[in-house]
């Protein structure tokens, strides 16, 4: 049967993500993946689940299995309000950070609407503001940071000129996935004052923000404009992605057309889960584990960081994170990572073509490392798997530049002959 009728106009803008085609086609466990995003799975309280469970069942008991409020339960963001020193009816809860994202999509743009992000940006964001047909633009930055650059140079707004159907900036301040890089305070203030002038909302995206492992905290865009900005808090890499939870912070005006698209989405976010989450947050074992993944993940970063020193041929570069759970590597100008994909995948190392997280596909000599997945004790096996696979692009690229250079040579050669015909 031919189903092309039945689908949607908003179907062909769908984007498939290549992170989760990857994660599809291998065994993340069989491999040394320095692909997704996934949290180290020690981190996860494993240990204080029973308790936690029988502390959920004993407190709520039947409430605990029933529907709950669409903004969440009261429990929750009460923490969460606490947390984060905000007023409860700032908060509502998601079913993950991704549907805040996707939310923040469907209530704000209509097709043909402009987001602004930064260029690489987060692929999920992208794939929902395609799904609903708004075009991505590049945020109109006068001196641009390259990711590949460890100190990024200062960037500015000032005459920059904003499309007019912008509608909102799209922004991964801290520990960005996929660079790694933190804005500092100047360039959340020239955002601000940006956002301030082209009357712009701002979706501060940080799931990464707590885990920091060097340098000071930087304050939120949300703390410098509360009346334009969303921010998004994930669950995720601080408590368990397989929970799927996280919360919007923003003005309630805001809030309320978010809590009535929630309704058809999902009703509620995950109850039983937000009793799990909210006695984890409250009675301090959020703050206990949180310090133990910041020194664990602190420590892989250091020791990928001292492997790629080690082991990358020259002429590759990447970036020092302060946090999260990503670097970013620049090759040779010539190195296509998605060439070069299949063959490292065969030999048992896996990453994230850099160019799959631009707007427009360039920047095909870079590539997203995680460091918070592997096993540290399988890293360095991982990290001289990976130098030998660019070894052997590198010189790959070499050598064709060398082929096209006598082919060309040869070609001249040829006209000189039949030129002197
Ligand atoms: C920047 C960013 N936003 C959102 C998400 C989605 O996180 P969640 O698991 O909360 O949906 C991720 C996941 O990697 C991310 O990197």
């Amino acid at each position: 049967m031919d189903y092309t009728r039945f689908f949607s106009d908003d179907v062909p803008s769908f984007m498939r993500s290549p992170v989760r085609e990857i994660f599809r086609k291998v065994d993340l466990a069989s491999i040394y993946s320095f692909a997704g995003g996934y949290p180290d799975a020690s981190t996860f309280p494993l240990g204080e689940m029973e308790g936690l469970t029988r502390r959920v069942v004993e407190k709520y008991g039947a409430r605990a299995l029933q529907y709950g409020g669409t903004q969440g339960v009261p429990e929750l963001r009460e923490a969460i309000s606490q947390r984060y020193g905000v007023p409860v009816d700032h908060i509502q809860i998601t079913t993950s950070s991704q549907q805040g994202i996707d939310v923040c999509a469907r209530v704000f743009l209509n097709p043909g609407d402009v987001v602004l992000t930064t260029n690489p940006a987060y692929l999920g964001a992208l794939q929902s503001f395609k799904a609903y047909r708004a075009a991505v633009h590049r945020l109109p930055l006068e001196e641009v940071s390259t990711p590949g650059e460890s100190t990024p140079k200062s960037r500015s707004f000032s005459g920059a000129i904003c499309h007019p159907r912008a509608k909102f900036i799209y922004i991964v301040p801290d520990f960005c996935n996929p660079s790694g890089i933190t804005m500092t305070l100047e360039e959340r203030q020239a955002l601000v004052d940006f956002a301030r002038r082209e009357d712009l909302l701002i979706v501060e995206d940080s799931p990464y923000r707590e885990l920091r492992y060097s340098g000071s905290d930087i304050p939120t865009i949300y703390s410098m404009a509360p009346e334009r900005t969303l921010h998004l808090g994930s669950f995720s890499k601080i408590f368990a992605p397989g929970f799927r939870l996280g919360w919007i912070i923003a003005e309630p005006a805001l809030l309320e057309q978010i809590f009535v698209c929630k309704q058809a989405l999902d009703l509620c976010p995950p109850v039983f889960d937000q009793y799990l989450a909210a006695e984890f947050l409250s009675s301090g074992a959020l703050d206990r584990n949180l310090s133990k993944s910041i020194g664990l993940y602190r420590d892989k970063r250091d020791y990928l960081l001292s492997l790629l020193e080690k082991y990358m041929p020259s002429g590759v570069s990447w970036t020092h994170p302060d946090g999260g759970l990503f670097l970013w590597v620049t090759l040779p100008e010539d190195v296509d990572t998605v060439a070069m994909y299949d063959s490292a995948l065969a030999a048992g190392v896996a990453y994230v073509a850099g160019s799959f997280f631009y707007l427009d596909g360039s920047h095909r000599n870079t590539m997203r490392l995680n460091f918070s997945f592997l096993a540290r004790e399988r890293m360095e096996a991982g990290v001289k798997l990976l130098a030998s696979e660019i070894r052997k692009a590198v010189s790959g690229s070499q050598l064709i530049d060398s082929q096209f250079i006598a082919e060309n040579k040869s070609a001249k050669n040829d006209d000189l002959f039949s030129g002197s015909h």
